[in-house]
């Protein structure tokens, strides 16, 4: 079978390959899944690169243990090991593997069945492959970290993004009054899942416009954490999933300290996936309580990052953080005829860089991200989005 893998950590350009590997065999508590799609998130960034460092210990000190990076996937099952109850081959699936050996970056996968769900007929496979990572963070974080109550007066910072717009949605259907920040082409998009407010962080601060929130889940790194507090009422609760190590490392060690010392609690939260929150997500998916949103779709994936979100490439390279990936749903390694540019249109084979502290590192260093696929980006913008941003364009 087709796969993306990497045998040793690096610049995921320098060093994912797209290759042909065995395809795996189910043991006897695995299903073997035929991916249908899958979507990256900032965890594949992270393990690919073993960034931060610590993170070797849990992926294999010297080289990655699992050489198949995919934490999302959707697909069918096509065989089940002798153990395996819950499901059947035929079964439409989705999961996050990423506490069972990841791989979902390739033709078949194999995973433990409490990985997985089934798919609910009313989603797509590449809306399915978007949800569990993301929606399961935005669970946990309002739900258990937030202890998030109806009525609650709640900020999304990040509200665009892979785990924000889930954590809008989410936060909405527990009865909150929910705020959402994010940039300003984004606030329809944060606007249409339901969100009471939208504050546009490139506008407006929302740490001083006398506001005062419950629980704020912050899905970015773009804040301090001091900032956050003064944005808390007296006894509101911060949570934060991810971003800068600046931001991490405050959530970690002076929220401790505040939580211990006063009354606003403050801290940082690790996802664990599993089967009962990923059961109770499918159920607003199933109800139509909770829809996905999808960036951008791609018919062939080999390597490549959310800079190529549409027209944002630009105007975020000034912000401090920015994110790695979106929820982008990949159809994976399905042959698609090269696209030929109509009238109106160029067709680009896409090379190119982007600040390196975008990626939430440090400011000068620069990430090459290759995207070796052929794009139809006819929207004349995309293109000067990418020469404006030292891209090469060949
Ligand atoms: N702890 C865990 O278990 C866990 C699980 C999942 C994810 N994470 C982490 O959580 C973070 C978010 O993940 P994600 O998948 O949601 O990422 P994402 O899809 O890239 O979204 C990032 C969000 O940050 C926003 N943002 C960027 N610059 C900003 C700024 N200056 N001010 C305010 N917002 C800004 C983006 O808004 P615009 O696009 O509108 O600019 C976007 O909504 C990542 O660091 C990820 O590693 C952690």
């Amino acid at each position: 079978m087709k796969a993306v893998v990497y045998t040793q950590y690096g610049v995921p350009s320098d060093v994912l390959q797209f290759k042909e590997v065995e395809k795996p065999t189910p043991s006897d508590h695995e299903v073997l899944i035929k991916v249908h799609a899958a979507s990256v998130n900032a965890a594949d960034w992270h393990i690919v690169r073993a960034d931060p460092f610590l993170a070797r210990f849990a992926t294999g000190l010297l080289k990655p243990r699992h050489t198949i990076p995919g934490a999302d996937v959707a697909g069918r099952v096509e065989a089940v090991g002798s153990n395996v109850t819950l499901f059947r081959p035929g079964d439409e699936v989705f999961g996050d593997l990423s506490a069972c050996g990841w791989g979902a970056f390739a033709e078949y996968v194999c995973a433990g069945e409490n990985a997985l769900v089934l798919k609910p007929a009313n989603v797509s496979f590449e809306q399915a492959a978007a949800v569990p990572l993301a929606a399961v963070t935005a669970l946990q974080g309002l739900r258990e970290k937030g202890q998030l109550k109806a009525g609650q007066k709640v900020l999304i910072n990040g509200a665009s993004g892979g785990v924000g717009t889930f954590a809008v949605q989410i936060a909405k259907s527990f009865g909150a009054e929910v705020t959402g920040a994010c940039s300003t082409n984004k606030m329809d998009m944060v606007r249409s899942l339901g969100a009471d407010h939208v504050i546009d962080y490139t506008q407006e601060d929302f740490t001083r416009n006398g506001q005062r929130y419950d629980l704020i889940l912050a899905a970015n790194g773009n804040r301090s954490i001091s900032d956050y507090k003064r944005a808390l009422s007296p006894e509101g609760i911060y949570v934060t999933t991810g971003g800068a190590m600046a931001q991490m490392t405050q959530a970690m060690f002076q929220g401790s300290w505040i939580s211990m010392t006063g009354s606003k609690k403050m801290g940082n939260m690790l996802a664990t996936p599993n089967q009962k929150d990923l059961t109770f997500v499918r159920e607003f998916l199933e109800t139509g309580k909770v829809v996905p949103v999808i960036d951008i779709r791609y018919s062939r994936f080999l390597k490549l990052s959310s800079t190529l979100k549409k027209g944002t490439l630009k105007e975020k390279s000034s912000s401090p953080w920015r994110s790695v990936t979106e929820p982008l749903v990949l159809r994976l390694l399905e042959e698609v005829a090269k696209p030929t540019p109509t009238q109106n249109e160029v067709l680009i084979k896409v090379c190119f860089e982007t600040p390196r502290r975008s990626l939430g590192g440090h400011k000068g260093q620069r990430a090459r991200i290759h995207c070796l696929l052929h794009l139809n980006i006819g929207h004349p913008d995309a293109c000067n989005q990418l020469r404006g941003s030292r891209s090469l364009v060949q």
